[in-house]
């Protein structure tokens, strides 16, 4: 995101709050209630969208050394992936070429090379079978030419991205869709794994994505919680092609743009939350502490359940702050959980209930929701549907 672009966004959210508009999707959307729980079109998502697509799984810094890894279930299938002597991203399924077993169990950690828990088949970071245990008496060689198989997989500007299954090669400007700049303008490279916690819900994982996506419930859902922070119901929106990004403005903008007058000296990271959502399923919220990537996944093959993996990685200039200041990593995680538990995901949870009922068939999405109407149809897209169609009501 370069200057003019920041200056942008300023500019824009300076706007709303001078005149109280927001972001406007040009109309309202109606979206159909049982696509929370319709069991067909469940698994054609987990199909397509946790099999199929690149998914982007962290930060740079989850592997932060040469010979270090980390072993992933989430997706519903194992994948280990590495960081090679060489220091090069890599990923496997995570399955033992003898008889099937997981070879490395869920985690990270430092190894550059990985014994099956089964019959102790052992395995190089780079994938290839070293030795097998006994291998006398399990056949006539020393070894055999059986590797872990590799998944596609890719480093891009300091984000990790696999793709679950075997398929073609992954391709940059189909995950980023011209966000790298963005990307390359954070430095997400630089931030430092700082911790990982998980938040399971009874709601379909697109509710999930959903509850992110908007602002408009800040000031009366979180009314007393986030909305000291953030400024409700007024943003940026811009689209990216499956991606989008959307800026929130804090109560310190109001500050600034009432003792600043010159707009160009504003300090955008101070006064901004930047947003986007990754398809299919991450959210990624840059701000001036560093960047919190929550993963949304179908939890239990059960359209009525979610996992998210909220991890956070601090900017390297604010690591020093905390420490001085004696707040800990595990406190900014709780108080995440906090709000996201106790509120979004409570709604969350009677809105299933409420779409398993079937009582309402349809919801609708504001003018002032584009990222969900966005999320709806790339969604749709994605699953061969046909469009929602806004209406300019
Ligand atoms: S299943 Fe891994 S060594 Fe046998
Ligand atoms: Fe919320």
């Amino acid at each position: 995101m370069n200057q003019s672009e920041q200056q942008r966004i300023l500019k824009t959210l300076n706007e709303h709050l001078a005149n109280d508009t927001t972001a406007d999707a040009g109309g309202i959307m109606r979206a159909p209630m049982s696509d929370f729980t319709c069991s067909k079109l469940f698994e054609q998502e987990r199909d397509f969208f946790f099999r199929s697509v690149p998914l982007c799984m962290g930060l740079s810094s989850e592997l932060p050394e040469p010979n270090t890894y980390w072993s992933d279930t989430s997706t519903g299938i194992p994948i280990l992936m590495v960081r090679d002597a060489d220091g090069r991203f890599q990923a496997y399924a995570n399955v033992c070429r003898h008889r099937g077993s997981q070879v490395v169990p869920e985690g990270r950690g430092e190894k550059d090379r990985f014994s099956c828990p089964f019959h102790a088949w052992t395995y190089k970071n780079d994938g290839t079978l070293l030795t097998i245990n006994k291998s006398h008496h399990f056949v006539n060689a020393s070894t055999l030419d059986l590797p872990l198989i590799a998944l596609p997989s890719a480093e891009l500007h300091g984000s990790l991205w696999v793709r679950p299954t075997q398929g073609s090669p992954i391709d940059e400007d189909e995950c980023l869709c011209g966000l790298e700049d963005d990307l390359l303008h954070w430095n997400l490279a630089n931030h430092s794994y700082a911790g990982t916690q998980i938040i399971d819900a009874r709601m379909n994982w697109k509710l999930v994505v959903d509850s992110f996506g908007e602002i408009y419930h800040l000031t009366v859902l979180h009314a007393d919680t986030l909305a000291s922070e953030v400024l409700g119901n007024v943003q940026t929106f811009d689209r990216f092609d499956t991606n989008l990004r959307m800026v929130f403005a804090n109560p310190k903008f109001n500050l600034v743009r009432m003792l600043m007058p010159n707009s160009t000296t504003w300090p955008y990271k101070q006064i901004t939350t930047t947003v986007y959502f990754l398809y299919p399923n991450v959210i990624m919220l840059v701000d001036a502490f560093g960047v919190d990537f929550i993963r949304i996944l179908p939890l239990e093959d059960s359209p009525s359940k979610s996992r998210t993996i909220h991890t956070w990685y601090i900017e390297p200039k604010m690591q020093k702050r905390f420490e001085q200041n004696n707040m800990t990593y595990e406190d900014r995680l709780a108080r995440f959980r906090d709000f996201v538990e106790k509120e979004d995901y409570t709604i969350g949870a009677d809105i299933q209930v409420n779409a398993e009922c079937g009582i309402q068939k349809e919801i609708v999405l504001g003018r002032n929701e584009p990222s969900l109407q966005h999320f709806h149809n790339v969604h749709r897209a994605g699953m061969g549907r046909e469009q929602l169609q806004t209406m300019d009501i």
